[in-house]
């Protein structure tokens, strides 16, 4: 990524790209990430977020280009999170450490938790403003999107929200810019990331959409701290977010499955046979052949999450359970939910899957299909007519 790099006049991205990483806290990262900071020029000149520590004298490096680091007046701190404060301390030893970091109350308490070094915290009020000079910022608490730190950063005059992790993709590049290429590539990962960090976080995005919808504030340019910047048209990202915001849009059921001897995949796919004989999209997902982030980005938008494991030691497969811990967590909402599995002897996997789904508020089928041993003949009939009612029960929700 060629940096630093002037996104509007007086306005640089002076962040990194992190090329290589391939796993983020367990989130797969095939395109890499980007950790952004950006710098204004004013009478104060301000640095909105830093960078994972790894990389602190990049960061310095692109800033150097532009000014020498000890004329930075301000520095804003938008999240806590190591990715984007990591090398906080390092940039506010070659800053001056007197410097103000202006961050939310829980932004003081946070990154007073993580760092020894104490630093001339400003806690700031939601919708407190601070002026540059010619310019204005105004901070907008965004708590526990997806932190309790968390909160944006708007410049007035210039119309940008500095967004955090908020409509954020893990994507190096080459596209900097929402305009330049790589659509269908940016919108998957920035789909992915709500998947995976924002989704739990749901209704406070829907309501901070609505608080920020009533405001009118005029939003000429979105930059997060990763991936791409959002400057053709803003109102895409935005309008995606409040649609993901409400639950699942797609005419779409997952069937996620482990296997031992093939006789859960063999249900599976005749399950998926069944959905979709009824015209309804459905994806069979070996969960040891897949990765953990990209499942949940295919169950995120699916209106049905059919859900398959042998039994194992009377218990669920162990990858099974990992992914329905996953899962849980990120608790999506509204969704229809089955579940299936070949076993030998207990059979205890169906059951253990149908609490989980319960537990995740998901409308399930009556009951699950249990098959002993290889599902031939009369029980491979059993799962397509088992795939067809949910295909049926989907359309039916979905009004289709
Ligand atoms: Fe990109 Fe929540 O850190």
């Amino acid at each position: 990524m060629k940096q630093p790099l002037e996104i509007a006049k007086d306005i640089y991205q002076v962040g990194v790209a992190d090329w290589n990483i391939r796993d983020f806290h367990g989130y797969s990262t095939h395109r890499g990430t980007t950790y952004n900071a950006f710098l204004i020029l004013d009478d104060k000149i301000t640095l909105v977020d830093t960078v994972k520590h790894d990389f602190t004298d990049q960061l310095l490096s692109n800033i150097s280009r532009i000014v020498d680091p000890k004329n930075i007046d301000y520095v804003v701190s938008n999240h806590t999170e190591m990715d984007h404060s990591g090398s906080l301390p390092r940039v506010m030893h070659a800053i001056g450490e007197d410097k103000p970091v202006f961050c939310s109350k829980m932004g003081v308490k946070n990154l007073s938790s993580h760092f020894e070094r104490k630093l001339n915290y400003q806690a700031v009020k939601d919708l407190g403003e601070l002026s540059l000079g010619r310019k204005k910022l105004t901070f907008l608490e965004t708590r526990m999107i997806h932190w309790p730190d968390s909160m944006f950063t708007y410049l007035n005059e210039d119309r940008i929200l500095f967004s955090s992790d908020g409509f954020g993709q893990h994507y190096a590049g080459p596209a900097r810019f929402d305009d330049e290429g790589d659509d269908h590539e940016i919108m998957y990962q920035a789909r992915k990331y709500y998947a995976n960090i924002l989704l739990l976080y749901s209704p406070l995005i829907a309501r901070l959409l609505e608080k920020v919808g009533a405001m009118g504030l005029p939003i000429d340019m979105i930059c997060p701290d990763h991936g791409v910047i959002w400057r053709k048209d803003p109102g895409r990202i935005i309008e995606a977010y409040s649609r993901w915001s409400q639950g699942p849009t797609e005419n779409k059921a997952v069937v996620v499955y482990d296997t031992m001897w093939k006789s859960t995949k063999v249900m599976a796919e005749a399950i998926a046979d069944g959905i979709a004989a009824q015209g309804v999209t459905a994806l069979p997902v070996h969960i040891r052949s897949s990765d953990r982030s990209e499942i949940m980005t295919e169950i995120f938008d699916a209106k049905a999450v059919v859900v398959g494991s042998p039994t194992l030691n009377n218990q669920l497969f162990p990858s099974v359970a990992d992914v329905l811990s996953y899962m849980k967590g990120l608790k999506p909402m509204h969704k229809i939910g089955a579940a299936f599995g070949s076993y030998g002897w207990s059979g205890e996997a169906v059951k253990l899957i149908t609490r989980e789904l319960e537990e995740m508020k998901f409308e399930l089928l009556d009951e699950g299909l249990k098959v002993q041993y290889v599902p031939n003949g009369d029980k491979l009939k059993s799962c397509f007519d088992y795939g067809q009612n949910i295909g049926r029960k989907v359309k039916a929700a979905l009004g289709a």
